[in-house]
């Protein structure tokens, strides 16, 4: 899968990591850019095609859809984080709602054209779906919850040719991140991490320094062979069919 001449979708693209992976997006050639946004955004390339996209909204992600012709990397980038100490459900809800139901929607709008063109799902994720980070307990549950969906996303889609990656990332230099007081990554490096792995078919992706030191431990882990293990499960259903 390289970047050039293919048509990207990047929600939550108006800043952050998002916007970061518009711009390496275009400088790998992409043959256009859809930047999905909550406000109405204007870029001076040509090949970047705004899209209104709230990923909570089920109208606002089918319309998106529908103004969406062909797809070949979809990327669910768009990402809430506050601080809770689980007492408040609502604050879980709203996690939920944003990084877990929000791609979940996106995904199964675009899985039509991500299907025709054999493309790839690349769902933004973090180390605290590893281990909670217990500061934000409710976003580690999301994250957690949504890097599951990717496993078995990952495994239900094989067949149809689509790939599902997984974005690791620990601590970026973003307005998420504002309060953190700890080394991050710059936007940019990660998306380039990211384009150089989904480039070379790497599934989990640890697109920082810090993420990356638990991508050998990772990959050679009982997790993950149990993950591979279960994914088996779907591929001998298939052959059965
Ligand atoms: N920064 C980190 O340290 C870090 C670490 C690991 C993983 N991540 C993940 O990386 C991704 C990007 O985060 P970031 O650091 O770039 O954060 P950010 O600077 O806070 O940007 C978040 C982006 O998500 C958008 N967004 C939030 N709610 C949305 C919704 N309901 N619908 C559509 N867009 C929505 C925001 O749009 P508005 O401008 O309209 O609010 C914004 O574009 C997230 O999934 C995050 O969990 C970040």
């Amino acid at each position: 899968m390289t970047i050039a001449d293919k048509t990207v979708l990047v929600t939550g693209a108006n800043r952050g990591i998002g916007r970061a992976l518009v711009e390496e997006a275009l400088k790998r050639g992409a043959k256009r850019v859809y930047a999905g946004t909550r406000q109405p955004l204007a870029h001076p390339d040509g090949r970047v095609m705004p899209l209104i996209l709230d990923v909570t909204s089920a109208p606002q992600t089918q319309a998106a859809a529908g103004s969406v012709e062909s797809l070949d990397i979809l990327i669910n980038n768009a990402g809430l984080a506050f601080y809770d100490d689980l007492s408040d459900r609502a604050a879980l809800e709203q996690h939920l709602a944003v990084n877990l139901y929000g791609p979940y929607g996106v995904i199964q709008a675009f899985l039509p054209l991500l299907t025709r063109s054999r493309g790839a799902i690349v769902n933004v994720l973090s180390d605290a779906a590893l281990a909670a980070l217990p500061i934000i307990p409710a976003y580690s549950i999301s994250k957690a919850a949504a890097f599951s969906l990717t496993q078995s996303l990952r495994a239900l889609l094989a067949g149809r040719g689509v790939r599902v990656h997984a974005v690791i990332a620990g601590p970026v230099d973003t307005d998420m991140s504002r309060d953190l007081d700890a080394p991050k990554a710059s936007p940019e490096s990660v998306a380039r991490a990211i384009f150089d792995a989904v480039e070379k078919g790497e599934e989990d992706i640890f697109p920082d320094p810090a993420s990356q030191t638990l991508a050998e431990g990772w990959r050679s882990s009982p997790g993950k062979a149990l993950e591979l293990r279960n994914a088996a499960l779907i591929a001998a259903k298939a052959l059965k069919a």
